[in-house]
This record gives structure tokens, C-alpha cells and sequence, in this order.
């Protein structure tokens, strides 16, 4: 079975709306934890926009899954991850102006850094995953500077339109073949919905998926317990069939 990651920062982004206390992260966390996530993931971006530092502590004092945490591989949010200890850290590229996370991380073009970061993170006891593109010198970089995981950014599948969309899926099949023929573990994330989840939950090699934007914007109309559930049950599904 593919394991399930919620992101909730969508929960923060309402949150910081009116900058109060609702609604509560731990709360929407426990309700994910409690329809059976595997896992709470959380980006702290550097510019704070939704996530807070005080909600990744609470969350780590609180939560019975595991935790990831989102990050940029920059000095003050490294120093809280080794404060922290999240179970998982994931390397996104950061940029202030953008929406959500665009790109996939250069692994290939920033080795000797980020094989520093692996390593610190690692004598923290935090596993290191990279959010790369589906690209064959990202993945092969990310295996020679020691990470654990990799995360596939489905992005471009989930905007593709068309014959496009098979074509992206090709791309994200052909590199979690790859990266099974290395010591990384497969992950996947970005975009995916209760709509498009089933060709990728589909690929053998894929161990795990983070999902936040449709769950948290399904919980608004049916619940978040609800939504979570929908999406274990598409996992389930193509399970048996992969
Ligand atoms: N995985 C990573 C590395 C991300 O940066 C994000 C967005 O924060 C997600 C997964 C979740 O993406 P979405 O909110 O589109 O499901």
C-alpha cells in the first residue's frame, strides 16, 4: 500500500487569513491521523506565509504518525529542522514570488551543498528526501549524495492536458524504474487529486504520496476526515491493481 502524507498548510493559510488561532493545525492534523495518514507533512517557508514555527513544534509534540517537514535547504530553517527532528525532511526549492513550489530542486547543479545538508540532517537521525523533477541526472545525483528518498514532482502531469498527460505519466514511470534500480525511495507529490491520483498510484515502484491542496479544498464541502478517506480509498484501489 502507498502511504499516505497530508499536507496542511492549507489549514495555516485560512488561519493566517485573520492571523488567529482557527482553524487549529494540531486539530486538523489529529482528524488526518485519525482516518488513517500515514503522515503530516508541513512546509515552513521562509517568508511564513501559512505554516508558523510554533505549529511545527506542536505538531511534533503532538502528533502519533510520522512528520515531514518542507524546507529550503537554508541556514535558519536548518537549524530549526535539527532543533525539531521531524522524521523526514524534504528539499524544496524556494522562491518568495511564487504561488506554490514550481520546480523540481537542482540536485544535480548543487551536490556538494546539499550532500552537506544530507549529511547533517542524517547525524540528527532525519531521513532526507529531494523534491526533484522526473529527470534522469536529478535522480542519479540525489542517489550519489546519499538522500533516502525522492519525490517525483507531479506538477507537470497534474497541469498536462491531452496526449500530454500521457507523456508525463511515461516520464514519471520511467523514472521511478529508475530510481528502484538505486537505494532511494520512490515519493510522489504536487497537484494530485481524487481525480488524477489513480494512473500514478498505479506505478510499482511508488511508495508514498503528499498530497495538501485537494484534501484541504475537498474538506471544505465534505469534512477533512472525509477527504483524507477518499483518498486512502483511490490508494487502496489502484493498489490492487498495480
Ligand atoms: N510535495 C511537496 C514537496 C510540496 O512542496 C507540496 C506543496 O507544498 C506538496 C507535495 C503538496 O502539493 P499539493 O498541495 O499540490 O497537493
Amino acid at each position: 500500500m502507498i502511504e499516505l502524507g497530508v499536507n496542511i498548510d492549507h489549514v495555516a493559510t485560512l488561519r493566517q487569513a485573520r492571523r488567529g488561532v482557527a482553524p487549529d493545525v494540531v486539530a486538523a492534523a489529529k482528524i488526518c491521523e485519525i482516518a488513517g495518514a500515514h503522515q503530516i507533512t508541513v512546509h515552513l517557508r521562509e517568508d511564513r506565509r501559512h505554516i508558523q514555527d510554533a505549529d511545527v513544534y506542536a505538531l511534533k509534540q503532538t502528533l502519533l504518525v510520522r512528520m515531514n517537514l518542507e524546507m529550503a535547504a537554508a541556514p535558519e530553517i536548518i537549524a530549526i529542522a535539527r532543533d525539531i527532528k521531524p522524521d523526514s525532511v524534504c528539499l524544496v526549492p524556494e522562491k518568495r514570488e511564487e504561488i506554490t513550489t514550481e520546480g523540481g530542486l537542482d540536485v544535480a547543479g548543487q551536490a556538494d551543498k546539499l550532500a552537506g545538508v544530507v549529511a547533517d540532517m542524517h547525524e540528527n537521525g532525519i531521513k532526507v528526501s529531494m523534491f526533484i523533477d522526473p529527470e534522469p541526472a536529478q535522480i542519479e545525483a540525489s542517489a550519489t549524495i546519499g538522500a533516502d528518498y525522492v519525490e517525483l514532482h507531479t506538477g507537470a502531469y497534474a497541469n498536462a492536458r491531452g496526449k500530454v498527460v500521457e507523456e508525463e505519466l511515461t516520464r514519471l514511470r520511467d523514472s521511478a524504474k529508475r530510481i528502484g534500480r538505486t537505494p532511494l525511495r520512490c515519493h510522489a507529490g504536487h497537484g494530485l487529486t481524487v481525480r488524477n491520483l489513480t494512473p500514478v498510484a498505479r506505478i510499482p515502484e511508488l511508495r508514498e504520496v503528499n498530497i495538501g491542496h485537494d484534501i484541504i479544498a475537498r474538506a471544505v464541502f465534505v469534512g477533512l476526515d472525509t477527504a483524507v478517506r477518499e483518498i486512502l480509498d483511490i490508494l487502496e484501489a489502484a493498489d490492487r491493481t498495480r
